[in-house]
């Protein structure tokens, strides 16, 4: 149904997972990650889904968390927000996401996560965890200096500066860059499509090569960072930068 938030459809053998809160960037709420963790455990238990496409409606990716939404729920290890990350570095089949807009803060991190990032040309990024009195999370204190170098990893992470789709791709943030929204999705849907030809099994032990061995380090490091990222959280200088958004 379009009204509902997170939007879950099989295409062939493609569990395509679509953020549809376009009105609100497609900020993400606490029920919001309830549903795509539910169609992640559904991608990683059905014999008929190979690999999970990630996308969004509207003009925007993902502006990260719901600020409101983040105010008045509990944050631990247990939280939606943090098993959505943990399932996604976990998830044993490959993930292939199509961003455009803006992609600020989890909207950026849980791309660490993805095995293919194909960006329209649009795309606007930025970690601004600095600014909400905030460090970094979803693995993204090790990952984005991985993927991308540390010197554009610490400068990200410590300025929470935007990024844009040259730079991310000239550093190898995303694969590749589409004039369009609508060359974007129809490139990842053809993608996607093509990738759903090979076997499960071939996947399967072909991402256990390129991830399996640094997996239960990943899940690590996510939660470390969650139990700093919630000690923050409770500080003066973090409610003072999420009012100042909220009260704008
Ligand atoms: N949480 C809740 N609502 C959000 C949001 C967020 N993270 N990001 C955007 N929105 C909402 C705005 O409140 C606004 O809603 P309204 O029209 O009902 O007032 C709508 O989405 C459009 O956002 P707006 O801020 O007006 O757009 P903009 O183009 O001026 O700015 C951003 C875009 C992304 C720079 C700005 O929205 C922003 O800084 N968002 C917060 C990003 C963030 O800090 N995310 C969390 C990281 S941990």
């Amino acid at each position: 149904m379009s009204d509902e938030l997170i939007l879950v459809k099989q295409n062939n053998a493609v569990l395509e997972i679509q953020i549809n809160r376009p009105d609100k960037m497609n900020a993400l709420t606490d029920a919001m990650y309830a549903a795509i963790n539910n169609a992640l455990d559904n991608a990683s238990n059905d014999d008929e889904i190979k690999l999970v496409y990630l996308r969004s409606s509207g003009a925007h990716f993902s502006a990260g968390n719901d600020l409101a939404d983040f105010l008045q729920t509990d944050f631990n290890l247990e939280s939606n927000v943090v098993q959505f990350l943990l399932k996604l570095a976990a998830l044993e089949k490959p993930v292939v996401a199509a961003i455009n807009g803006a992609a600020v803060g989890i909207g950026l991190t849980m791309l660490l996560h993805c095995d293919i990032v194909f960006a329209s040309a649009d795309v606007k990024l930025s970690v601004p965890f600095v600014k909400l009195g905030l460090t970094p999370e979803g693995g993204s204190s090790q990952l984005l200096a991985q993927r991308c170098g540390d010197l554009k990893a610490n400068e990200w992470l410590l300025t929470g500066r935007t990024i844009l789709a040259e730079e991310a791709a000239g550093t190898g943030l995303v694969n590749q860059v589409f004039d369009s929204a609508e060359d974007l999705w129809q490139a990842s849907d053809s993608l996607t499509q093509k990738m759903a030809k090979s076997s499960l099994d071939i996947l399967l032990a072909s991402k256990q090569l390129l991830k399996g061995e640094q997996r239960e380090e990943v899940l690590a490091l996510i939660k470390k960072e969650a139990t700093i990222f919630g000690q923050r959280l409770k500080t003066d200088e973090a409610k003072a930068a999420f009012d100042a958004f909220l009260n704008r």
